[in-house]
């Protein structure tokens, strides 16, 4: 006699009911879209390091933002590539900078689409560091928060609608939110990169914003991927200082934190897909070593699974699709 059909097999046997029964969704109003901007106009140079991605002038990005907005991609994150780059990092609150011209534009061409602007100077400091360096060649923190919360000021006077602070000073959270109020911003939320990892899948994107520390390495200020206790504290002091969102980095290696850093705050929580994730299935795919799209959706649905409310991702434009 066959062993008769079990409740799990009914379920997943009958197509109507199997999306029925789905515990997760994804959908590009679950995406937010990375772009990498520089000055003028008329170019977009590929970035070898992430075949499909490009530096794109400012018309691009424009250009670019409303495909993804067309798509139904909720939003866009913007990393700015400065003409010129200095020990301070001035490039970041000039009222002239690239993301600064950037997210006015395309704040005025799409104004329904949420522009989220990445906040750290690693972009551009000549020593590639995401804060200023002491004499000793050390982040200095408490000097570094001032420099981020003029950036900050910078962006959303320009029209950011969130601020994501990826540079991982102590207090930057409390630091960025107390400038926001006092200038007027008190409605702009934070979407906090908590749990950062100091992560060799951050490769593609040092070559994509030029941003690789010229000496010594991040581990000063991002984690140590052994630790999910940690990311926990840090996602804690991020709520108290006020951060309205929670981003855990990279995605796919810390699932686990995701979900425990949602558990531990039931906060709204973001992951970041970054680029050695992207890089990977585009050059496994590229060798016909697996099939994109079924990994890619695979692999987000993953992430969304964990626990991310957001997911930030070089795929978006790709997913969304895919899921027309
Ligand atoms: C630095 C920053 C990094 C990324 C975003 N912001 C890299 C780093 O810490 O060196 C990585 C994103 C990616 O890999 O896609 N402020």
């Amino acid at each position: 006699m066959a062993f008769p059909a079990t409740r799990l097999r009914r379920l997943r046997k009958t197509d109507g009911l199997r999306a029925l029964v789905r515990e997760t969704t994804l959908a590009p109003s679950h995406l937010i879209y990375p772009m990498f901007v520089v000055h003028g106009s008329d170019t977009r140079t590929p970035i070898a390091s992430m075949p499909g991605i490009d530096h794109l002038s400012i018309d691009h990005a424009v250009q670019e933002a409303g495909e993804a907005a067309a798509l139904g991609v909720a939003g866009v994150m913007l990393f700015g590539l400065p003409a010129s780059k200095d020990e301070m990092g001035s490039g970041a609150w000039d009222e002239e900078g690239v993301v600064q011209l950037a997210t006015r534009a395309i704040k005025a061409a799409h104004p329904d689409l949420l522009v989220v602007t990445d906040l750290c100077l690693c972009e551009y400091t000549s020593h590639g560091h995401c804060g200023v360096l002491r004499s000793d060649g050390v982040v200095d923190n408490d000097q570094t928060l001032e420099l981020l919360a003029r950036t900050a000021v910078a962006q959303v006077a320009a029209g950011a609608d969130a601020l994501a602070p990826s540079d991982m000073m102590d207090g930057r959270v409390g630091a960025l939110r107390a400038a926001l109020d006092e200038e007027g911003y008190s409605e702009t939320p934070i979407i906090a990169h908590s749990a950062k990892y100091a992560s060799a899948f951050y490769g593609p994107f040092r070559e994509a914003a030029d941003s690789a520390p010229a000496s010594g390495d991040r581990r000063g200020y991002q984690m140590d991927p052994a630790n999910a206790e940690e990311a926990v504290r840090e996602a804690r002091l991020d709520a108290d200082e006020g951060a309205d969102v929670l981003m855990v980095k990279p995605a796919l290696p810390y699932l686990d934190v995701i979900r425990r850093v949602k558990e531990s705050t039931r906060l709204p929580v973001a992951a970041y897909n970054v680029s050695g994730e992207y890089a990977m299935v585009k050059a496994a795919a590229a060798a016909g070593l697996l099939d994109e799209r079924a990994a890619v959706l695979e692999a987000l649905t993953g992430i969304r699974r964990a626990g991310a409310d957001i997911v930030i991702t070089y795929h978006a434009k790709d997913v969304a699709k895919w899921l027309k």
